[in-house]
């Protein structure tokens, strides 16, 4: 069964009172039991955690090394300037999907830049708490296609 790691960073604990009109109404807790649902039609196990610290977040990926076949993180303001976070993801080399629940390319300047985007798969911005479940889908399908593939090498 594949085992999905999803990460959510600084001030997302705060979602449902932080800023409605950009981050929505849903509380962390009612995104993570939408993740779970999914989760269970899929098939996959999945796990989620929340962090305000950058170094929990970066011992968090490490960790996954053995434990986890792919990561969906939304690594909230630390998607501006986290080098530590992104050196992490490509030192254990996991399949990483970015998400984020505002389009950050039409908000303030500054949030356009992602120091994650270049090291994920792909990146799903502005669906509220859609773009995880859409994130989600798309690393599932991801880990899908690639054991088909592997299977299709050995068989050929
Ligand atoms: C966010 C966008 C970031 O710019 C911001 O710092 C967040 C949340 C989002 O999900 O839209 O905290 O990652």
């Amino acid at each position: 069964m594949f085992r999905i790691l999803v990460l959510h960073g600084p001030n997302l604990n705060l979602l449902g009172t932080r800023e409605k009109s950009i981050y929505g109404m849903q509380t962390l807790h009612e995104v993570d039991m939408a993740i779970g649902q999914l989760a269970r039609r899929e098939g996959v196990h999945v796990e989620a955690r929340q962090s305000n610290h950058e170094g929990e977040l970066v011992t968090w990926i490490q960790e996954t090394h053995g434990q986890f076949h792919a990561l969906v993180i939304n690594p909230a303001a630390y998607t501006h300037t986290s080098i530590a976070i992104r050196d992490a993801i490509v030192a254990v080399g996991l399949p990483t999907v970015e998400v984020h629940l505002s389009n950050i390319h039409r908000r303030e300047p500054f949030r356009k830049r992602s120091l994650i985007a270049p090291v994920a798969l792909g990146q799903i911005s502005g669906f509220a708490a859609t773009s995880y479940l859409l994130g989600l889908q798309a690393i599932i399908d991801y880990l899908r296609r690639k054991q088909a593939d592997a299977k299709h090498d050995i068989t050929t």
